[in-house]
Formats: C-alpha cells, structure tokens, sequence
C-alpha cells in the first residue's frame, strides 16, 4: 500500500499562458499550497517542459500566438498522457472547449477571468481524481500480483500433492510387497511343516489336512472371526506335528493298548508340537491351541487337564473334529467306522471328552453338508479318486483360497494332475465335488 500514498507525493502543475503577469498570478495562487509549480509562455515552451518533468496536470490558456491550447494538449498526449488537462478560456472561445473535451484530451474547462477558489477547487478536485485513479491502479496491480501468488501457490500446492501421493502409493505398493512376501514366506514354513509331517507319515499328513478342512468349516459355521477361523485351521494342520518323534509302532496302537511308557511318550506330543511352532510369531496362538487338542472337556485331558470353557475354543473344535476323523477313518483304529456310527460316539463323548455344543453343532454341520451333496446330485470325492471328463460342480480352492479351477469345468488328465499337485504341496479341500 505503500505505493499508493506516495504516487503523488510531490504533486506537478504545469502553467501555459502567453502572458506573463497571468503566470504569475497563478503562481502566487498556489504558492502556499503543497504544489510543485511549472510555468511556460508558449504550446512550445510547454511541450519542452512536459518532457522534463513529470508533470501530473496541466493548465493552459487556449489563446495563445502561435499554438493554440487545445493543440497544445492534444501534443502535449504525446509526452504526459497520464497528466490531467485544464484548459482557460473565455466565453468567446467556448467552441473550441467543447471540442478538448469532446477529443477526450481536457477533463476540465474554467472561463476567464477565473474566480480563485473555484481554480482552487478545481485543481483540489482533479488531484483527488488522480489520487482516486492511482490508488485503484497500485490495488488493481497488487489485486494482480496476489492473483499471480496465489496461482503460483496452488500449482506448487497441487504439485507437491501430486509428488506425495505419488510416494504414498510407492510406498504403498511396496508394503504390499513386502507384505505379501511376508504371507508367502509364512505359508511356506507352514509347507515345510507339513512336507515334513509327510516324510514321517502320509497318514497322519492327510488326517491333519483333512482336519484342518473340516475345523475350518466348523468354526465358519460357529461364526467365529476370520482370523480366529484361520489360526485353527493352521493349528489343525500341524496339530500333530509333535508325532513325528514318536515310533511308528506307538502310532499305530490305539492309545488304551499303550504301555505306561509309550503312553507317556505319546502324551507329550501336544506340548512337543507347542514347542516346535512356538517360536514363530505368526504361529504363537497355534501352538496353543495345538497344546490343549487332548484335553478333555470333564478335566480329565491332558497336559493341563483344563476343563470346559478353559480349554481354548480352537482346540475344543479340533478335538470333536479329531475323533469324527478317527473314527471314519480307520488309519489309527482296526475298525472301520461309517459316518452314523461316528456321529454316535461322539454323543457318547459329549460331555465327557468333547465340548457337547461344538459336538452338536458338528454333527448337524456334517449331515447338513451330506444332505446337500445328495440334493445336488453331487459326489464328493478325494483328488485321486477323480477320473477324465467328470465334471466339476463348484469351484475348486485351496485352503488358502486360491482358485484352482471353476465349476462346470470337464476335467482333462492334466487338471486332475494339477488337483492332485495343489492338494499335495498346499493342501486342501474338504474334498472335490463332481457332478453323479
Ligand atoms: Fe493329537
């Protein structure tokens, strides 16, 4: 604003008349007012003036020898075209006047002879014109300028949030990376777990695999979180990765036939399968889950006899999920026993070794499951069951929830060589569903 106040600081007037005496009555005029007074005889002597000085208004006499006013200031455009224009004129030349003005050349015109306070008004009321004028200039300019900041200031602005978001997405790309190296490092050991499981024997492999399935199922149908639900499906999994110490004839007695010595060797399994997996942060909650999977639900368990709600929900569902496979499968037991017999022993366990909601819960789960294979015309097989062109009724996943193939496709000999594979190295399904 600074600019404002001082564009006329030292305000310029420019007096043209031929006659001398009138120059001087002029100048005693304003001689006491803050005015910087310039006089010249002649249009001439004028222009030569204007070009030396900054002059802000001019006040001329239109008769003069020579050039008249009025050519004067149209000349007098040429090197102070910012300058106000008063020409003095008597009544006689009114005509000539009208046409400065008209030309757009004089804001003002004051007839001789002229009244002092109305000349002083006049010029008053020019220089608070121009002051008008320059003040709205120097806020059109700084209006300007700020315009031009402002601008200036949004590019940068939409710049640097274009340059951060370009790095949060970086940054985000590769958290996702690593994130995802991370999950794929995790689900390798898992893997490794598992391979070794199957070095030791296939059997218990596949009874884990089978389990986790199934446990996976349960605790969906339990509501249970997405991550709970995981955790036990990974605890299933390697729940009985403390076996692969125990000798195979051990394995292979049903634990009421077991000497007092092997039963002991067979009863740290739970706790060696804690200690193997407990060191992995992931599998921390696993491992105690896998910890209590022998307790029994009246106390009588092991190795910490925890009874009902102590024992962690997780390996409440994986013992009830545990003694169905047994039971069906006849890998650890020398009878084999079909689903409904199954279904009745684990009633007569409820209570007693399994928690009798989940029991419950199971035993619908399962029949349930059955009903609607049967109502949709469907078979569930094992992977190596599977033969050329059956025809899948749903889509097949990993347990991990990676598409192996959609449903409705006819399976070519490669396919259930993929199948086979994919159960293999990353386990699976509950089981594949065909069309009868
Ligand atoms: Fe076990």
């Amino acid at each position: 604003m600074e600019d404002i106040d001082t564009v006329h600081a030292g305000r310029k007037i420019l007096f043209v008349d031929d006659e001398r005496n009138i120059l001087m009555a002029l100048n005693r005029l304003f001689f006491e007012d803050d005015y910087e007074i310039f006089t010249a005889v002649s249009g001439e002597a004028g222009l030569e003036s204007l070009k030396q000085n900054d002059i802000q208004l001019i006040v001329s006499d239109q008769r003069m020898p020579g050039m008249a006013g009025v050519d004067f200031l149209i000349k007098a455009e040429e090197y102070a075209p910012s300058a106000a224009k008063i020409i003095l004129t008597g009544y006689t030349d009114l005509e000539a006047a009208i046409k400065a003005i008209n030309e757009g050349k004089v804001q003002k015109f004051i007839t001789k002879p002229w009244n002092d306070d109305e000349l002083k008004l006049t010029v008053k009321q020019v220089f608070e014109y121009l002051d008008l004028q320059a003040q709205n200039q120097a806020l059109q300019k700084l209006l300007e300028e700020r315009n031009k900041e402002l601008v200036g200031l949004n590019e940068t602005l939409q710049q640097k949030v274009k340059e951060r978001t370009k790095k949060i997405v970086l940054q985000n790309q590769e958290l996702t990376r690593l994130n995802a190296k991370l999950e794929e490092n995790f689900y390798k050991i898992i893997r490794i777990f598992l391979s070794i499981i199957e070095i030791r024997s296939k059997e218990i492999a596949s009874h884990c695999k089978r389990v986790s399935a199934a446990s996976r199922f349960l605790a969906a149908e339990m509501e249970l979180e997405e991550r709970e639900i995981e955790t036990i499906e990974l605890a299933a999994m390697l729940h009985d990765i403390g076996k692969i110490g125990i000798p195979e004839k051990t394995l292979k007695k049903t634990e009421n036939i077991l000497t007092t010595e092997e039963k002991n060797l067979y009863r740290q399994h739970p706790l060696l399968g804690e200690q193997t997996l407990s060191p992995i942060d992931n599998l921390k909650d696993a491992a105690k889950i896998i910890r209590h999977h022998h307790e029994n639900y009246n106390g009588s368990g092991y190795p910490d006899r925890l009874m009902a709600d102590y024992i962690p929900i997780g390996s409440r569902i994986i013992a009830v999920v545990n003694t169905y496979d047994q039971l069906v499968n006849k890998v650890y037991m020398n009878v084999n026993n079909t689903r409904l017999r199954a279904f009745k022993a684990l009633r007569l366990q409820s209570g007693i070794e399994l928690d009798p909601d989940i029991t419950i819960k199971f035993i619908l789960l399962m029949k349930r499951h059955k009903a609607e294979v049967n109502e949709r015309r469907e078979l569930e097989i094992k992977p190596f069951e599977l033969k050329s062109n059956m025809i899948l009724s749903r889509d097949l996943f990993t347990s991990r929830g990676t598409a192996v193939f959609t449903k409705d496709r006819r399976l070519s000999p490669e396919d259930i060589k993929h199948i086979m594979d994919s159960d293999r190295i990353e386990k699976l399904f509950t089981a594949v569903y065909v069309y009868a």
